[in-house]
C-alpha cells in the first residue's frame, strides 16, 4: 500500500452518488461475482460467429455500448475503497499504463495519486497494484485503453545474421529466439536479409500487416547503409530518377550522404519499394555496393535507440499513425472504444486563375490536398464529395483531379451551380462527407487563393 494514495479523497473526477449495499454482498465478494460474471460474457462472446464478433465490435466503437463494466452491480468508482486484488505475477499499474501510452510512468504514477485511474471499475490509487492488461479492463478518466488480449504491435531491432523467420530447420538463429514465450502468436510484416539489422513490425494483427505488405499501401522505409566512398554528388540524382534493375526500375524517394570519411561513407536512403535486397541491388548498381545495411524507419515508426535484439510495445500514438498510413484510421478509431467516430460535412472552395483545364484541375487538386491533410482523412474516411463549379468553368470537370489522387471507390460528383449576378468568377468549391472522430467545432473548412475572401471568418 502506497500511504500517499490509498484512502485519499476523490480528486480527480466528482465521486458518483455511492449505491446502497445490497445485503450480504461485501464489496470484495462484489468484484468477484463482477469478474465472474465478465469471464462468461466473455465466454460467450468468443462463442460468437466472425461476423457478430466484428458487428459487437463496431457496436462498441460507434456506441457507449458496454458490457463489462460493472456499473450496475460492482464497487462505485467514486467510493475511496481500494479493494483491488493484485494479480499474481500481474505487471505494476502504471507500467501497463505507460506501455499503452498514456504517458511516462511518472505521468502515470500522478494520475494513479489524483484517483484517475480505474480497475475493473475500482479506482486504485496504489501505485504498486499488480494488475493482468489482457483481462483485466482498465480506464484512464472513464476511457478504456486498448486491451491488448488481441492486438500485439512492437518494433524488433533485429542484429544481424539473424533469419527473417520463427523458426528453421537449418538451426539459424530466427525472430523468435528473441521473444520468448510471445513468439507463437507474432508474426513479422515484410522481411530483412539475414545480414540486414534494424526495424522490424511484429503484430497479430493481420490485417494491419496485409495492408503494410501490400504493394498499393507500400509504406517508407528508411535505411542507413555504409557504402565506399567518396560518393559523388550525381549519386542521389540518379537514385531519385530510377536505376533500371533486372526487375524493373528502382526510385529512391530520398537520398543523403551523412558522413563520409576516406574510403567509407554513410548514407540515408528511403523508399516505398519492398523488393528483395532492393536497397543493396540500388546501390550496387550506382557503384556504392553495401558493407552494412541497417533499417531505421517504417512509415510512422522509428527504431531510435532500441538495441539489437530488444522489443517495445508501439504507443498508442503509433498504432494509430500505422493504421492511418494504410488508410485504416477509421478501423483503430473504432477499435478504440469510447472514441465515437461520426460522420459529417466538410467544405471547401478555391478561386481558379482562368477557364481553362490545368487551372482547375491544378486548383481542385490543392483544395483537396488541402481538405484532406487538415483534417487527417485519407481517402478511405470519405464517404463522398460533391464538386460544384461556377458556371464560367467548362473546360473539364473537377473530379478528375480528385481521382488523379486517388478517390478511386468514393462516390464523386460535379455541378454547375446557380448563375447568380455579382458572385465571384471562376470559384470551384465542394462538399464532403467525411467519417472523422474529430468533433463537429474542430472540422477544418478550407477556403483558398481569391475564396479565402467568400469565408473570412475562417483563418486560412
Ligand atoms: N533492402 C535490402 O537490400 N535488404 C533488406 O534487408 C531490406 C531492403
Amino acid at each position: 500500500m502506497n500511504a500517499r494514495g490509498r484512502n485519499t479523497p476523490g480528486r480527480g473526477r466528482p465521486a458518483r452518488p455511492s449505491r446502497p449495499a445490497r445485503p450480504g454482498n461485501s464489496p470484495r465478494r462484489e468484484d468477484q461475482q463482477s469478474r465472474a460474471s465478465r469471464e462468461e460474457a466473455r465466454a460467450r462472446e468468443e462463442a460468437l460467429s466472425p461476423e457478430a464478433k466484428a458487428r459487437l465490435r463496431e457496436l462498441r466503437g460507434l456506441g457507449n455500448y458496454d458490457d463489462d463494466r460493472p456499473g450496475d452491480y460492482g464497487t462505485d468508482p467514486g467510493e475511496d475503497r481500494d479493494n483491488l486484488v493484485d494479480v499474481p505475477d500481474g505487471v505494476r499499474l502504471q507500467k501497463v499504463l505507460a506501455a499503452a501510452g498514456v504517458g511516462s510512468r511518472r505521468y502515470c504514477e500522478e494520475l494513479i495519486g489524483e484517483g484517475r485511474i480505474e480497475v475493473d471499475g475500482q479506482v486504485v490509487r496504489r501505485f504498486g497494484a499488480r494488475v493482468d492488461p489482457e483481462n483485466q479492463v482498465i480506464r484512464v478518466d472513464g476511457k478504456r485503453i486498448p486491451s491488448r488480449q488481441d492486438e500485439v504491435y512492437l518494433v524488433f531491432n533485429k542484429p544481424r545474421k539473424v533469419l527473417t523467420a520463427m523458426k528453421d530447420d537449418r538451426g539459424r538463429s530466427v525472430i523468435s529466439d528473441y521473444l520468448g514465450d510471445r513468439a507463437e502468436r507474432l508474426f513479422h510484416v515484410g522481411r530483412l536479409d539475414y545480414d540486414t539489422e534494424g526495424l522490424m513490425l511484429l503484430t497479430n494483427d493481420g490485417e494491419l500487416a496485409h495492408r503494410l505488405a501490400h504493394p498499393s499501401y507500400e509504406v517508407a522505409k528508411t535505411y542507413l547503409a555504409e557504402v565506399p566512398g567518396p560518393v559523388p554528388k550525381d549519386v542521389g540524382r540518379r537514385l531519385a530518377a530510377g536505376v533500371d534493375l533486372e526487375d524493373g526500375l528502382a526510385i529512391a524517394d530520398k537520398f543523403r550522404v551523412l558522413e563520409q570519411s576516406g574510403q567509407k561513407a554513410l548514407v540515408e536512403i528511403t523508399l516505398h519499394e519492398g523488393r528483395k535486397h532492393i536497397v543493396r541491388r540500388m546501390l550496387a548498381e550506382v557503384g556504392h555496393p553495401v558493407s552494412r545495411l541497417v533499417r531505421t524507419t517504417i512509415g510512422p515508426v522509428k527504431l531510435n535507440d532500441l538495441r539489437p535484439g530488444k522489443t517495445r510495445e508501439l504507443s498508442v500514438r503509433e498504432i494509430g499513425d500505422l493504421f492511418a498510413s494504410v488508410g485504416l484510421l477509421l478501423l483503430w478509431a473504432r477499435k478504440q472504444e469510447g472514441l465515437n467516430v461520426a460522420v459529417r460535412a466538410v467544405r471547401g472552395a478555391i478561386q481558379v486563375d482562368e477557364d481553362s483545364r490545368d487551372a482547375i484541375l491544378e486548383g481542385t487538386a490543392e483544395l483537396v490536398s488541402e481538405v484532406m491533410s487538415r483534417n487527417d482523412l485519407t481517402t478511405d474516411d470519405v464517404i463522398s464529395v460533391l464538386f460544384t463549379v461556377t458556371p464560367d468553368l467548362t473546360t473539364e470537370f473537377p473530379a478528375l483531379a480528385a481521382r488523379k489522387l486517388g478517390f478511386h471507390a468514393v462516390p464523386l460528383m460535379c455541378a454547375t451551380e446557380i448563375p447568380v449576378q455579382g458572385a465571384m468568377p471562376r470559384v470551384v468549391r465542394l462538399m464532403a462527407h467525411i467519417e472523422t472522430a474529430k468533433p463537429r467545432s474542430e472540422v477544418q473548412h478550407v477556403y483558398l487563393r481569391g475564396a479565402a475572401a467568400l469565408r473570412q471568418d475562417i483563418a486560412q
